[in-house]
């Protein structure tokens, strides 16, 4: 059994996606072992207090320095003893010494495809206000180990999505949503929990 932690900042669809995907068995072998929030605020932690998901908030306003609150969130994830962490809409920079001791097994969903729209400054409605002043026809949704970089890890899964005359960064980030991220997260975590990713390098290697 996958022992999943899920680290969330905002609404929380992607983790509800994994909820939901656990139940219908969209995932399998995989149980979600706790909720990690930044913010207190998070209408995430509500859906994981309503599946009876042990969560946390762990928010930088509570502490000194970033050295401190770092420690306080690597602790916390560690308190749940995940084989895996599920950044999904988790909008803070990941301390070093988590990206080391999560090495390959830590994933983040990214709303574009990257390369295209991604790195320092590209989370969340940004990503797709830039694609549309680009004027890109299609966008999507990326899965991903995460690694020192900016969005720069082994890629896992990426899903097209198409732009529609009228769109606006809203009905775009909506549709990478439904079409692409609530899709490749769960197929993403059952791979892994079913031992069909493997890391070569800088690439992954799908296994039958
Ligand atoms: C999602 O679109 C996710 O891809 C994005 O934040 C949103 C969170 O929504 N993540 C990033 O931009 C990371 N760079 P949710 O809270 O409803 O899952």
């Amino acid at each position: 059994m996958l022992k999943v932690v899920v680290m969330v900042s905002g609404g929380g669809t992607n983790l509800q996606a994994i909820i939901d995907s656990v139940k219908d068995k969209t995932i399998t072998n995989t149980q979600i072992v706790g909720v990690i929030s930044n913010n207190k605020n998070a209408y995430a932690l509500k859906r994981a207090e309503e599946n009876g998901i042990p969560s946390k908030c762990i928010s930088p306003k509570d502490y000194e320095t970033r050295e401190v609150f770092n420690e306080k969130l690597l602790e916390a994830v560690k308190g749940y003893g995940p084989d895996l962490v599920v950044l999904a809409g988790f909008l803070v920079v990941i301390p070093p010494a988590m990206i080391a001791e999560y090495r390959n097994r830590m994933i983040n969903i990214h709303p574009s495809l990257i390369p295209s729209f991604c790195g320092t400054g590209y989370y969340g409605l940004k990503v797709h206000e830039a694609a549309l002043e680009r004027g890109v026809k299609v966008v999507g949704a990326t899965v991903h180990f995460v690694d020192e970089g900016t969005d720069t890890g082994p890629i896992i899964l990426q899903k097209a999505v198409e732009v529609e005359q009228g769109d606006v960064p809203e009905t775009l980030q909506r549709r990478v949503m439904e079409q692409a991220e609530w899709k490749i997260l769960p197929c993403a975590i059952d791979l892994i929990a079913n031992g069909r990713v493997k890391v070569e390098e800088n690439r992954t290697v799908i296994l039958p």
